[in-house]
């Protein structure tokens, strides 16, 4: 193990090991800039994550959603403020030491090999298993049971799966081992609303089963669903922040951070 991964390790069991009255987030965000080349596209971004909670962070086209998320992961590199992660910072740290201390990232465009199978796919996304009799079985047949596409297109090569089940399969490679904190860029872009519901069913039991996830969505029906906290990002800062429920129930307030319009959201 990396220095900043054992370092954030530790910390990260400090972290856990209070009482639980700590209302301490899993990952910080403080006063955080990022620099693309010669843009300047993140402009002070403070965001908290709590651990076992659904954060939204939603924003117009162009806010800096994607780059936030690239910046969390080391995709990016912060050009001022933290980046911390179970009480470590991570701000300066390599991706795959980032990955490796248990932060799953779920990009826009995917990531899937689609010269691989499925089961091959989610292999190779489980740290440290050599063949399929290593990734933990019962985690197996948890994700072909929240998205059965898994197993039913199991020995085919995924780029043979439509534009949702590859979305699902993206999803599931993150889940294919527990993971502190799943990081995911709008899971249901694309998809048609059935497909979106069975996104959204399984999405309902991660959370049951206690995940963190930061969940960048363009879906307000969807997000609403899932969120339990919100922020709200413009021009590279966060503008809003809050709970989803009172977000929800404020059409106005949807109005002027999104730029819904009323009743687009039914
Ligand atoms: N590789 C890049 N080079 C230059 N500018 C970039 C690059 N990637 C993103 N940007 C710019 O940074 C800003 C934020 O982009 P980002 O992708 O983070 O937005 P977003 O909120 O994810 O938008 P969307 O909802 O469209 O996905 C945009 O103005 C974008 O043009
Ligand atoms: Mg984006």
């Amino acid at each position: 193990m990396s220095a900043p991964a054992a370092k954030a390790k530790s910390a990260r069991a400090a972290h856990s090991s209070t009482d639980g009255s700590s209302t301490a987030p899993l990952l910080s965000l403080a006063g955080v800039h990022t620099h693309i080349g010669a843009y300047h596209i993140l402009h002070g971004v403070d965001l908290d994550v709590p651990a076992g909670r659904t954060t939204l962070l939603l924003g117009r086209n162009g806010a800096g959603k994607t780059t936030t998320l690239r910046t969390i992961m080391g995709l990016w590199t912060a050009s001022a403020g933290s980046v911390r992660f179970g009480g470590a910072d991570i701000t300066r740290s390599a991706t795959p030491d980032i990955a490796r201390l248990g932060i799953a990232y779920v990009p826009e465009n995917m990531g899937v090999f689609s010269d691989l199978t499925v089961r091959e796919n989610l292999l190779l996304a489980a740290r440290g298993a050599r063949d399929a009799d290593a990734i933990d079985a019962g985690r197996l047949r948890w994700i072909e049971e929240l998205f059965p596409a898994m197993k039913k297109f199991r020995d085919h090569p995924a780029g043979l799966l439509s534009g949702g089940q590859k979305q699902m399969l993206a999803v599931s490679r993150a889940i294919v081992e527990p993971r502190e904190l799943i990081l995911i860029d709008e899971p249901s872009k694309g998809l048609a609303p059935t497909i979106i519901r069975n996104m959204l069913d399984a999405f309902r039991q991660l959370k049951a089963a206690g995940a963190t996830i930061l969940l960048v969505e363009q879906n307000f029906a969807f997000a609403r669903e899932l969120g339990d906290s919100v922020a709200v990002m413009e021009d590279g800062r966060i503008v809003h922040r809050g709970s989803m429920a009172a977000l929800a129930a404020d059409e106005s307030l949807q109005q002027r951070l999104l730029g819904l319009s009323l009743g687009a959201h039914q």
